[in-house]
């Protein structure tokens, strides 16, 4: 980081609620935006990363229509399902928000309202795409036509995602309703734009300025390039939907804030939350409202249109006013797509695979690390099984792996488990020290310039050197020959392996906090400086902690496995035991639970385990069978008030009908408990 920055603010692109992320997601803009902020925290610096769920839009209403389901119900899925994938995935956000928070509408609207009320928005009426048969606009995704840049057929309405153009709908070729597939009609609307051609100046010469500060991603700046020629025009920032924030302006009511509009500023709004929760509200400022912050926005390539220039825009507008002045990105190091088994991941065709199904067959760190080598930093890159498999085995199992595990046996062994000591240096003990020594500044300088692919590259490198180091020294042959020497080439092969562990730290945080505990360091390895790594940290006879195994060899089988699952991924989507996919409310609500209080019970003749209780719901008794009798004698049971499923499918149990199921509980040696009410209350109250 170049002086002059007091703090670090990084955000990764929203993703929406709207599906499972999958590994495309993860090399566009979260792993590297992970690595970062990793690092930077092991270099103490001071800094926040913020992310949440993108949860307007019609990219949410589309997958709800296709469900035959709310919006609600799509995001209250996928929001939770996706903060758990990256969660298992090793993502160390700070916060991760929603843009469905009152927080974020109101953060939205604020903008909107002070852009209104100083005349920086047009409203204007203009001819938009119009289904008879839906009777209803065609915003953004619900319309679909080709790309008059690029001739992609499937061109949305709002954006070309095989050539990132943004598009104003009315330019598409050939346009056709998503939802009934005919041609629709052009209509007058009104809408509120926001005049980026003005901003166009103060663009470029922002980008121009950042980009020789921070040096812009080739990419990128192409992109930005070819907009800027183009000419940037007016864009209407509300839409004629009713899902998403309500533009707060009067004759707007049935109109809501253009999607892009609101998601990018749910940036801020995962800010305020994370204040919120720290416990101070305001805390949030510190990172925005400084420009003495660096702000880095990992983005893919998609994104670089909204976040090079519209974001900028709208903030440069906002500090026009003179009020808080928000902190523009200093840097916007998109990627560029990965591909899976040399095709596109696509949601329609079904190609690709989901993150939370791939680390159910392997562990986060060597999917980070295979994904880290082959990060899109430059161009489109491509995902194969295979290479992650020789990743895997190759790199992380028999040069990492095998290097801290041959170690630890011969230190085991020989040095009775104890660091031992430095004796005099030979040249190749130096030359090892050297590598060292120089690693956190070569590794550092290519995290500072997003370069994460040859930084991971570097780490590894220093791996291998150690291993050849190793051998070259041949300690099995010096540990009865010169045992000063062995004690060296030991003692140099654990501060390597402590070098390691720190510097691998952003790249598999899992895999290095197991090298820690190998070590039996104090502390987190995550709390440890990076520039420490360049020095021998270790205490001369500590006692090291126990072996373990850090990385598990990818077999053939398993992958012939995810081939097959890929092939047919029914099959095996049930995840871990007894727990169960996410259902809505409406769902739930579905199952009517009642209060019943228990007016009689006995035994069921033959059965040890059934019991036959008759049960005031309210106005109907029921007779329920339920298997509780090994825990539960009859008489302990009347007057008791229990919960019972009042609209299941009467059965019959040993012959007795059963007219209704009680609820209880049971842990996994089986006991069981029944689930009752605690205080008075009368039959029948539902249950929810
Ligand atoms: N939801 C968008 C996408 O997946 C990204 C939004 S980034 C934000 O492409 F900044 F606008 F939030
Ligand atoms: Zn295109």
């Amino acid at each position: 980081m170049k002086s002059g920055f007091k703090r670090i603010l990084v955000t990764a692109a929203l993703p929406y609620a709207n599906g499972l992320l999958h590994l495309g997601h993860l090399a566009g803009a979260y792993l590297p935006a992970d690595i970062y902020v990793r690092y930077q925290r092991l270099k103490k610096r001071n800094i926040l990363f913020l992310c949440g769920s993108d949860e307007h839009g019609v990219a949410i209403t589309v997958t709800a229509e296709k469900e035959k389901t709310s919006p609600t119900t799509v995001i209250d899925r996928y929001h939770p399902a996706n903060l758990r994938a990256f969660k298992d995935f090793g993502m160390s956000f700070d916060n991760y928000s929603r843009t469905s928070l009152s927080l974020h509408h109101a953060t939205a609207q604020e903008f909107f309202k002070e852009f209104h009320r100083r005349g920086v928005l047009a409203e204007k009426q203009e001819q938009q795409l119009y289904c008879e048969k839906d009777k209803m606009f065609l915003a953004d995704r619900y319309v679909e036509g080709t790309c008059p840049n690029c001739r992609y057929p499937q061109a949305r309405g709002d954006q070309c995602e095989n050539c990132g153009t943004w598009l104003n709908q009315v330019d598409l070729i050939d346009p056709k309703c998503k939802i009934c597939g005919t041609t629709p009609v052009v209509r007058k609307t009104r809408h509120w734009y926001f005049p980026l051609g003005k901003y166009q100046k103060r663009l470029e010469e922002y980008i121009k300025q950042r980009s020789q500060r921070d040096g812009w991603k080739e990419n990128v700046l192409r992109y930005c390039e070819s907009w800027f020629k183009e000419g940037l025009e007016d864009r209407a920032v509300t839409r004629d939907l009713t899902w998403g924030v309500r533009v707060p302006v009067a004759g707007y009511e049935q109109k809501v804030i253009y999607v892009w509009f609101d998601a990018v500023l749910g940036y801020i709004s995962s800010g305020k939350e994370w204040a919120e929760k720290s416990g101070d509200a305001n805390a949030w400022r510190e990172y925005w409202l400084q420009d003495d912050t660096k702000y880095v926005a990992f983005i893919g390539k998609d994104n670089v249109v909204f976040h090079c220039i519209v974001f900028p825009a709208m903030l440069m507008a906002w500090n026009d006013s003179g009020k808080e002045q928000y902190v523009l990105p200093e840097n916007v190091p998109a990627n560029e797509f990965l591909n899976f088994e040399g095709q596109k991941f696509s949601k329609s065709r079904g190609w690709g695979i989901d993150v939370s199904d791939f680390l159910r067959f392997f562990p986060a760190d060597t999917l980070r690390y295979a994904l880290a080598l082959n990060l899109p930093e430059s161009r489109d890159s491509d995902f194969y099984l295979k290479d992650f498999q020789a990743r895997t085995n190759n790199e992380l199992a028999d040069i990492l792996g095998n290097f801290v595990n041959r170690t630890f046996a011969f230190v085991d062994r020989h040095f009775g488990k104890k660091v031992p000591k430095f004796g005099g240096l030979s040249r190749i003990d130096k030359d090892m020290l050297a590598l060292m020594k120089e690693a956190p500044s070569k590794v550092g300088d290519l995290m500072e310039h997003y370069k994460f692919r040859e930084a991971t590259h570097e780490v590894m490198n220093l791996a291998r050197s150690a291993n050849k180091y190793f051998n070259d020294s041949e300690p099995w042959k010096t540990v009865k020959t010169d045992a000063a020497q062995c004690s060296t080439t030991m003692r140099v092969c654990l501060e390597v392996i402590r070098s390691l562990a720190i510097l691998f730290e952003p790249i598999i945080p899992s895999i290095s906090r197991k090298m820690w505990e190998v070590l039996n360091q104090k502390g987190e390895v995550e709390q440890q400086g990076w520039d420490d790594a360049s020095v021998p940290g270790l205490e001369e006879s500590h006692t090291l902690g126990n072996g373990e195994i850090l990385v598990s060899k990818v077999e053939d089988k398993q992958v012939e496995e995810v081939v097959r699952f890929l092939e047919n991924p029914g099959v095996e989507t049930s995840p871990a035991k007894d727990v169960k996919p996410v259902i809505s409310m409406d769902e739930f609500k579905k199952i009517d639970l009642r209060v019943a209080k228990v007016i009689s019970a006995e035994r069921v003749l033959k059965s040890e385990k059934l019991l036959k209780l008759q049960v005031d719901i309210g106005n109907e008794k029921r007779q329920i069978v339920a298997g509780i009798a090994k825990q539960y004698s009859p008489e302990s049971l009347v007057g008791k008030l229990v919960v019972v499923v009042t609209n299941l499918q009467y059965a019959k149990l040993m012959g007795q009908e059963s007219q209704g199921m009680l609820l209880a509980a049971s842990d996994n040696n089986d006991k069981l408990a029944l689930v009752t009410i605690l205080d008075e209350l009368s039959s029948g109250s539902v249950v929810k």
